[in-house]
């Protein structure tokens, strides 16, 4: 399956023929002022909370593809008075689509849009078919919740977690994650794109690595095939 990393949270997957697009934030992150933001497809845009850093590109990419947004009550409700499609999840919820299941899941953090306005809470996805099956965090400190992944879903073939530390886990954090989650393989995200998320790129693969984990740190518009 291809994983393209668009910076910060925002990850495209292409599974069963579907495009899914993570927590589109491009165009204001300095960080990836080479990603054509009109040039990204997505059948579904998945939004784990409301906030700018997660939904800024959310409106134009969902118009331009006719975009299915999944996210939790209040996000769709959002979308969905301005015209867009949505399906809503609440936590522990799932659901199946023509991609596979999605269940929406708990993470711990706050969820306001950007004026203000009341965003649900906050959430992660695990999503599955019969070819893969992964873990986005959303932005999330490290919860025991995490533990009931492994217990509720198939097993995680990668997960995708934030590892910047300050607004959620940092690294160490998330290496205990990924033991909860029984997961091997990390794709990192959620670091580096401001200064207060700025990390030691190099001590956090090692912390992975040191617990017999991978941690996958892409560049901004890399693809890699898992
Ligand atoms: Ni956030
Ligand atoms: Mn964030």
């Amino acid at each position: 399956m291809k994983v393209t990393f668009y910076g910060h949270a925002c990850v495209a997957l292409e599974t069963k023929g579907q495009k899914l697009l993570f927590d589109p934030f491009i165009s204001p992150n300095e960080m990836a002022t080479h990603v054509d933001v009109d040039s990204i497809e997505a059948d579904y845009i998945l939004l784990t909370h409301a906030h700018g850093d997660h939904i800024a590109d959310a409106e134009s990419i969902g118009k331009r593809c006719e975009s299915t947004f999944i996210s939790n009550f209040e996000i769709i409700t959002h979308y969905g008075n301005k015209g867009f499609k949505g399906h809503p999840l609440a936590h522990g919820g799932k659901a199946s689509f023509p991609f596979g299941t999605a269940k929406y899941v708990n993470a711990i953090h706050t969820s306001s849009f950007p004026d203000g306005s009341y965003g649900g809470q906050p959430g992660g996805f695990v999503v599955w078919n019969d070819e893969t099956c992964f873990y986005h965090a959303g932005d999330t400190a490290l919860t025991m919740d995490m533990k009931l992944i492994p217990q509720t879903c198939p097993k995680l073939d990668f997960a995708i977690l934030p590892i910047g530390d300050n607004f959620t886990m940092g690294y160490e954090d998330a290496v205990i994650a990924a033991e909860f989650i029984q997961a091997d393989k990390i794709i990192g995200i959620h670091y580096d794109t401001f200064g207060f998320i700025k990390i030691d790129q190099e001590a956090a693969k090692k912390a992975f690595a040191d617990s017999g984990k991978e941690l996958i740190l892409l560049s901004i518009g890399e693809s890699i095939d898992l």
